[in-house]
């Protein structure tokens, strides 16, 4: 029964997700970067490789996870990761919980590496609450290069048949950090990271942390929409904007890889990311949406322009590799200078 709620579960977030139609802001458009009209520098020589879980990647750019569990997933999987092995950037799956007990659904999960192969970088996701003993299972259904623990509150409180109880989730995280060889990161739905959790996150020796802000993937919005008792429509800008959550979580401290989700569309977004304290971005919400309504070629054709047009501001701001973008100046206004 509970497998069939899950399997369930996995086709309405991306029914429902398609359909959403709440707009909060990440507040990049607050954000402010100099255009550099005399870089010196030829767009042949621009590189933008950066390393990400030990290996080397093509750009600071990953999909970031998305699904798993069901042959509609086992697609949406083979596709996405098709994308992932051409451009040499990283790919994150959907939630494995479902993979802890049914056998028959690993295949939907590690087709991702059957594609992209041992040199592509693939990672494994589960609730933050998951146990040493199912992250070191999750991992090994991937032969995964790292695993993302999500921390989804505001979802569960809003799914009928959510969790309610979130105690003892920093110690669990505490002993998988401190007995794993991989790295484990830490990420959120679409709610953004507070500075005060990064602190706590970063005491317990969490390295890796992706803020997955507000201003994309509602997951309030889409939980409401399975949910018919209660109108949450009243909440739905709840959460922390991705810009203002990556600046707070940087200022914790230098020494944690963070990732950039929650609203990333553009290539202004990506440059923006990179240049307020991000290390690489992850994109779920836009590139499922491209897929699913446009097909394979739309979603290949959006990473391609979107890596060019990252290529090109890289030069526009005088750079010419990620480390040098990661150390340009930039100004913030208005509300995000405020909240700041
Ligand atoms: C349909 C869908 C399903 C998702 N499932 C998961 C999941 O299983 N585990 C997880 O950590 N995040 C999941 N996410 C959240 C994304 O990884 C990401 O944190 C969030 O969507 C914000 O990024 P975006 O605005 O680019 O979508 C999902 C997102 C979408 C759109």
């Amino acid at each position: 029964m509970k497998k069939d709620i899950r399997r369930d579960r996995k086709k309405e977030h991306i029914e429902y997700y398609l359909k959403s139609t709440s707009k909060n802001k990440t507040l990049f458009e607050d954000v402010y970067i100099e255009h550099i009209s005399l870089p010196e520098l030829n767009l042949d020589e621009i590189d933008t490789k950066t390393t990400f879980l030990d290996k080397i990647i093509e750009y600071p750019i990953m999909i970031n996870a998305i699904t798993g569990g069901t042959e509609f997933s086992r697609e949406i999987n083979r596709d996405l990761s098709n994308i992932a092995k051409e451009y040499h950037i990283p790919i994150a799956v959907g939630s494995q919980t479902i993979a802890l007990k049914d056998k028959k659904s690993h295949e939907s999960f590690k087709i991702v590496r059957d594609i992209v192969g041992k040199e592509g970088v693939v990672i494994a996701n589960l609730n933050a609450s998951a146990s040493l003993d199912e992250v070191k299972y999750a991992m090994d259904i991937l032969d995964a290069d790292g695993i993302q623990l999500h921390l989804n509150p505001a979802q569960e409180l809003v799914m009928k048949e959510g969790d309610r109880n979130f105690k003892g989730i920093l110690d669990n995280i505490q002993n998988i950090v401190s007995h794993m060889e991989k790295p484990v990161i830490i990420k959120e739905v679409g709610f953004g990271i507070a500075k005060e959790v990064a602190e706590m996150l970063y005491n317990v020796g969490v390295k890796y942390i992706d803020v997955s802000g507000i201003g994309g993937t509602n997951f309030i919005e889409i939980e409401d929409r399975r949910n018919d008792q209660i109108d949450f429509s009243d909440i739905y800008c709840w959460g922390i904007p991705t810009a203002l959550s990556l600046i707070q979580c940087r200022s914790v401290s230098e020494d944690i890889i963070l990732i950039s989700s929650g609203g990333i569309k553009t290539s202004i977004d990506i440059i923006k990311s990179l240049c307020i304290g991000g290390d690489l971005v992850g994109i779920s919400g836009e590139i499922l949406r491209l897929l699913i309504e446009g097909g394979y070629d739309r979603a290949d054709k959006y990473i391609k322009e979107l890596m060019y047009k990252f290529k090109i501001l890289v030069l526009l701001t005088g750079n010419k590799n990620i480390e040098e973008l990661k150390k340009t100046p930039y100004k913030v206004k208005g509300e995000l200078k405020d909240l700041l």
